[in-house]
């Protein structure tokens, strides 16, 4: 199957942080990639910008290790490569003084399409916003991209939307949650909204319950002093599986455009019911044998921050009244396994008796690794014996079913919607605060009394408590395998 790029517009990009971790590891390489592909029309430019005294040769060969160390390019030839190294530029500029604003704005071209990403410490946004309507670098056209952390609780988050409202309206600003970049997520709405199949079910009336599980096996890996002050609530659920929860369970949009989207989103967090901290399973990995693996790596032996969060929700709505949202992420699992089960109830009389045992539907929706969909059904075992009965997934492999065709990265794609004016897929303010509407109560109870994670094994599939939760109501968790 060949993939069908379409061109964007020429643009010039500019990246305050350009040299910093994210940029090294996803945006630089993400963005050679789509040139690569022949995305990038007529002259476009990526314009590095930091604190450094770096010389655009320089940020050159940062950009080329880069790529050579995360690019994953084999196709494109030597000479492709130069001629992306060729479209960067480097700005040394000062987030909050005079130096270098001057400079940007001698390079950043009027009329080419205009986005500014903050790569930076969200401390910086106010500072870079000012700076660019100051300098006359951001017209009422132009595009500036954050990423998460997008606040701290809800009053820090309000007060980052209020700084950006100051000088961007909200149709030019692109909160970046990766997740909705990621090609299954984008999957989940054609799957939904594109077949007849599937939405006459997807409601309580069929729907047992969903599960929604994000599974790592990295655990802090040098970012301990950032995850230590978030842990897996903030970091991940607030984000990406409040957005997973959302995109499954909102109503059909009428049109695949951002208000319309962003518009069912909201409802679905604004319809949470509150969870009480108490039913919230929170853990802290440790090492085999060594009860500090966490608190180790974030140098902190007396750390209560959690690395593990398993919750049971509900969305209360027509749609949903009734069926659980089980939620679970964590780090230094057993295996990387993101994905949503939607698992049906049971067909309401079994004319195979119970001998049969019991079976269920189950459609499963694989983010990561070997994205694709699996709908479990009930067949009759093979051979003599009498009717028994068992589950085998109907599979569509993603990898499969689309030979040959490359599943972008979730940030080539997002950048690329950037540069496209097209908001769909990226996070509005009130989304974002309603989000942390829902999760500020939760943190708030364990911080006032002082919670503590449950301890679990590196390598396991959590703590005991988050298997308990299912247990309780007669469930349980799909394997993390
Ligand atoms: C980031 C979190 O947003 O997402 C990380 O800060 C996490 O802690 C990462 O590891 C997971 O992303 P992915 O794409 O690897 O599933």
């Amino acid at each position: 199957m060949v993939s069908r790029v379409i061109p964007v517009e020429p643009f010039d990009l500019v990246i305050f942080g350009g040299t910093g971790d994210l940029s090294r590891r996803k945006i630089l390489p993400g963005l050679f990639r789509r040139f690569c592909d022949g995305q990038f029309a007529g002259e476009s430019r990526i314009i590095g910008a930091a604190r450094g005294d770096l010389s655009t040769d320089d940020f050159r060969q940062f950009v080329s290790e880069s790529i050579d160390e995360f690019g994953g390019v084999d196709s494109c030839s030597a000479g492709t490569k130069a001629a992306f190294l060729d479209i960067l530029r480097f700005v040394s500029v000062d987030a909050k003084g005079e130096g270098g604003w001057e400079d940007l704005k001698a390079i950043v071209r009027p009329d080419a399409v205009r986005a500014f990403y903050f790569s930076v410490s969200p401390a910086l946004f106010g500072d870079l916003a000012r700076q660019l309507t100051s300098h006359d670098l951001a017209d009422g056209q132009a595009r500036i991209v954050v990423e998460k952390p997008f606040g701290h609780d809800l009053k820090t988050a309000k007060a980052l939307n209020a700084v950006l409202a100051a000088h961007f309206d909200e149709h030019q600003i692109y909160r970046i949650d990766h997740y909705l970049g990621k090609e299954t997520v984008q999957n989940l709405m054609a799957v939904r909204f594109g077949n007849m199949l599937f939405e006459p079910l997807w409601n309580s009336q069929y729907v047992d319950h969903i599960q929604i599980t994000v599974a790592e096996t990295v655990g802090v890996e040098g970012r301990g002093e950032y995850y230590d002050r978030s842990g897996a609530m903030r970091d991940m659920v607030q984000n990406h599986l409040m957005q997973l929860l959302c995109l499954i369970a909102m109503e059909p949009p009428a049109k695949f455009e951002p208000d319309a989207v962003r518009d069912e989103k909201l409802k679905v967090i604004r319809a949470l019911e509150p969870v009480d901290w108490h039913h919230v399973v929170r853990g802290q990995y440790s090492e085999a044998g060594d009860a500090n693996g966490y608190r180790e790596a974030v140098g902190d032996p007396r750390s209560t921050t959690e690395s593990f969060i398993a919750l049971k929700t509900h969305i209360s709505n027509w749609r949903w009244a009734g069926t659980p949202f089980y939620l679970r992420t964590g780090k230094k699992l057993r295996a990387r396994a993101s994905e949503i089960a939607v698992v049906f109830k049971d067909a309401p009389h079994s004319i195979f008796g119970a001998e049969a045992g019991r079976h269920r539907n189950a459609l499963i929706i694989r983010l990561q690794p070997n994205e694709g969909m699996t709908l479990d059904v009930t067949i009759k075992e093979p051979g003599p014996g009498g009717m028994r009965l068992l589950d085998v997934p109907l599979d569509m492999s993603f990898a499969e079913a689309l030979s040959g065709a490359e599943v972008p990265d979730a940030y080539e794609r997002l950048i690329m919607d950037v540069i496209r004016g097209n908001q769909t897929l990226f996070m509005r303010s009130d989304e974002v605060e309603a989000a942390w509407a829902w999760t500020d109560p939760i943190i708030e109870g364990w911080t006032a009394r002082k919670d503590v994670p449950k301890p679990y094994d590196a390598g396991s599939a959590g703590p005991e408590d988050s298997l308990m939760l299912m247990h309780r109501d007669g469930r349980r968790w799909r394997e993390i395998r």
